[in-house]
């Protein structure tokens, strides 16, 4: 799978923290019963690596890694069974080894030059981050004036108040976002609560 197909499976990619393993089964679940299959484990807790390989017994999940930094981070997801890589910036070793190993990356970038770096080893497919702080939408409708073949993934102060704003520009494929696997609900085992918001992200247009 390309990084351009994960984008466009569903209009919101959850980014998710796993604090206690037993969790990782049922929040994945509850996500994609919503519509939203696209999971993003971000590499933020001790388990993470193991709530990824947890959420891959989901039927119709597609579980990738978050806050991948480095070159093994992304090896050592990879060993994990991660489909996808998000990282919040971009460096030459993080997509020269993405590109050896054989992992869609979607890189993160926050300007201009970050996305001639990406753009020079071939990557098209960028998360803007952190959206909100690096300009939100008006950011990227400048950014598409030089960078015409990019298509974003907006993530950082995301929410269902302010996503449209994102998901009506041309160059915006979807977003990522936090709000739909919020902690409070997650350590209260509210898994309906979880399939509701992730139900009303996957309708949004886009
Ligand atoms: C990320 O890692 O992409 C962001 O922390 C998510 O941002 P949010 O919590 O504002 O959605």
């Amino acid at each position: 799978m390309k990084a351009r197909d994960l984008m466009n499976m569903a209009p919101v990619i959850p980014v998710i923290v796993v604090h206690d393993v037993s969790t990782a089964v049922p929040l994945a679940e509850s996500l994609v019963a919503g519509g939203l299959p696209v999971l993003e484990v971000t590499l933020r807790t001790p388990v993470a690596m193991d709530a990824m390989r947890a959420m891959q017994a989901v039927k119709g999940a597609v579980v990738g890694v978050g806050t991948a930094i480095s070159g093994d981070d992304l090896k050592a997801a990879k060993d994990a069974g991660a489909q996808f890589a998000v990282s919040p910036g971009f460096t030459e070793e993080l997509g020269r080894t993405a590109l050896d190993i054989d992992m869609p990356l979607l890189p993160g970038i926050a300007n201009s030059a970050d996305i001639m770096r990406a753009h020079a080893l071939g990557f098209k497919e960028l998360k803007f981050f952190p959206a909100s702080q690096a300009g939100g939408p008006s950011m990227l409708k400048a950014l598409g004036g030089p960078f015409v073949d990019a298509a974003f993934c907006p993530t950082g102060g995301v929410s269902i108040d302010n996503a449209n704003d994102y998901l009506s520009l041309p160059n915006v494929l979807c977003v990522g976002g936090s709000w739909v696997a919020p902690k409070a609900l997650i350590d209260a085992g509210d898994w309906a609560g979880i399939e509701s918001l992730a139900k009303t992200a996957s309708q949004l247009p886009r």
